[in-house]
């Protein structure tokens, strides 16, 4: 097909030219002086769009393998560890952490609301043996479009006096929708490339208070290549204990010369904009979003119902549809919401045009594959991002 591909999936997202052209050169050797002056840009930059003045770490890896470091360096086999359903992430997350020999009691959720910072509160509260050693949130639901509000469940966990780690997935969050591991006190913050950095897979990162620095000198759960002791001391020096990605890490230092020649909090701002425009678009097809909770709203992505009408086409045929005619890609269902909803990303590197061509090839395909819906509602987001609709909420 001719004209660029719509990649509008919630990650992978597009690389902008200038992060490609930086992954285009050569390799170098990743012993020497220049690697060790990529490698103490890129660890501070990272530091800064976590906003920590602590130890940040980048392993050749995706988010998953971060999700493991988190796990490994700060807990023991058979400690407790509280967790929540709010989508397919968040169950990944269980899976994982019950395979490596936790003890995960995991608070049931409907994939539509995201952690109630109350339940954090009172399962805290009821602890009175301090069995509980980590509370491990998605901030960000990529399933579902509901980011869940990491202050309030600091503020819950403060309340309850409780000692508890912080761990927070920051995967389809970090660098597109405010996000603070110092002033919100998270231990482990887990993050990775290909989402709002803008880069392609392939770097998966940590965030790591001293709370937690000081936990990996006793947790006895095994590890070796997600150690954050070799990691960091290496790091000290500009240097990694194995073979960094090296092209990853040049397209990494373009990405945050970007963020911060546009500024995190211009960028968090045009994300909020967009999602606003995206829901306005949704609702004026019609349609049901799958976030149910006004402040929980995903700035990353917009999840989408599809009506339930018998004989009506399923999410994937759609999105099928949208794929042939328009070549746009966009996320399907996972997990127990398979073929019930499809999911519009608009983070990374993006802006109005790509947000109204993206809106109307699900506007023109939703009429094509037959979906009882409204038409007009990319003209809802068009009034909102040209300005002559009412200003979206805070
Ligand atoms: C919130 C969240 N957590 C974890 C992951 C897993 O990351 P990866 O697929 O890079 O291993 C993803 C992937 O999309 C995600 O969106």
């Amino acid at each position: 097909m001719s004209g660029r591909h719509f990649l509008q999936i919630p990650g992978p997202t597009n690389v902008p030219d200038r992060v490609l052209r930086a992954i285009a050169q050569p390799t170098i050797d990743h012993r020497g002086p220049a690697f060790a002056t990529l490698a103490r840009g890129v660890l501070d930059g990272v530091r800064e769009i976590f906003k920590t003045k602590g130890a940040a770490v980048i392993y050749p890896s995706s988010g998953t393998g971060a999700w493991e470091a988190s796990l490994v360096n700060t807990l023991s086999p058979g400690d407790k560890a509280l967790m929540f359903e709010t989508g397919h992430f968040a169950t990944l997350w269980r899976n994982m952490a019950v395979r490596l020999g936790l003890d995960v009691d995991f608070v049931p959720g409907d994939w539509r609301t995201g952690v109630d910072p109350e339940v954090v509160e009172s399962k805290l509260r009821d602890d009175r043996g301090r069995a509980i050693k980590a509370v491990a949130v998605v901030h960000n639901e990529t399933s579902t479009g509901v980011t869940s509000r990491i202050a309030a469940i600091r503020r819950a966990m403060d309340g309850a006096g409780h000692p508890a780690l912080l761990l927070v997935d920051t995967i389809s969050s970090l660098g597109s929708i405010d996000y603070r591991h110092d002033e919100w006190r998270v231990d482990v913050s887990i993050g990775c490339s290909q989402k709002g950095l803008m880069l392609p897979p392939g770097l998966g990162l940590n965030a790591i208070s001293d709370k937690a620095l000081a936990a990996s000198t006793s947790a006895r759960l095994p590890r070796a290549y997600w150690d954050w002791a070799p990691m960091i001391a290496d790091n000290a020096a500009g240097f990694f204990p194995y073979t960094p990605a090296t092209n990853l890490l040049y397209g990494l230092r373009e990405a945050i010369a970007m963020l911060r020649e546009e500024g995190l909090d211009r960028v968090f701002a045009r994300h909020c904009r967009h999602a606003e425009a995206a829901r306005r678009a949704v609702r004026g097809w019609g349609l049901e979003l799958v976030c149910r909770n006004p402040d929980e709203y995903s700035s990353s992505l917009t999840a989408v119902m599809m009506p339930d009408v018998p004989g009506n086409a399923d999410a994937d045929a759609v999105r099928k549809a949208i794929l042939e005619r328009f070549d746009m890609s966009l996320g399907t269902g996972l997990g127990k919401l398979k073929g019930k909803i499809f999911r519009i990303g608009h983070l990374g590197d993006f802006n109005d045009l790509m947000l109204a061509g993206t809106l109307s090839g699900v506007e023109m395909g939703l009429a094509d594959a037959r979906v009882p819906f409204t038409p007009g509602g990319v003209l809802a987001a068009l009034e909102y991002l040209s300005g002559r609709a009412p200003a979206a909420r805070a």
